[in-house]
């Protein structure tokens, strides 16, 4: 039998949940404001994103656009200026300096693109992770 509007009603209010709350990766409104001698640069400006676990995601845009800020976030190397970042749960605003020194041991990993940095020529992608 068909469902009644009321009915429906009532399933949508109590399906309302948070936007990404089930995802392992959501970014919501997320801002990163960068404050060097006086000038500030809007480097994210109110970024939405869902990854979901499992899922392969690789970021492209060009030179300037907030790749490295937003993955610097995602890390928990840097904290964004405003809205919401979470991984595994983990809120990236919300965190301790002990949490987010765990979270940087056992949660992420995190492979600079230049060679001087942590990518190691001679270790696999896995064992540089
Ligand atoms: N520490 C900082 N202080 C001030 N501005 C910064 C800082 N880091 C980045 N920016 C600025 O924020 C914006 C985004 O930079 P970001 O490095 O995230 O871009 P990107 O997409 O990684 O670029 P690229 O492809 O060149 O690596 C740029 O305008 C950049 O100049
Ligand atoms: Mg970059």
């Amino acid at each position: 039998m068909n469902p009644t509007l009321s009915e429906l009603e009532a399933k949508a209010t109590r399906e309302k949940t948070a936007f990404g709350a089930d995802a392992h990766i959501v970014c919501d409104n997320l801002v990163r404001i960068y404050k060097t001698e006086g000038v500030e640069v809007v480097a994210l400006q109110g970024l939405d994103l869902v990854i979901d676990k499992g899922e392969l995601v690789a970021i492209v845009g060009a030179s300037g656009s907030g790749k490295s800020t937003l993955l610097n976030v995602l890390s928990g190397l840097d904290v964004p200026t405003a809205g919401v970042a979470r991984v595994a749960g983990t809120d990236l605003l919300a965190m301790t300096a002990k949490d987010r020194l765990r979270y940087r041991r056992s949660v992420v990993g995190f492979i600079w693109q230049q060679t001087a940095r942590n990518l190691l020529p001679y270790l696999t992608a896995r064992e540089n992770v």
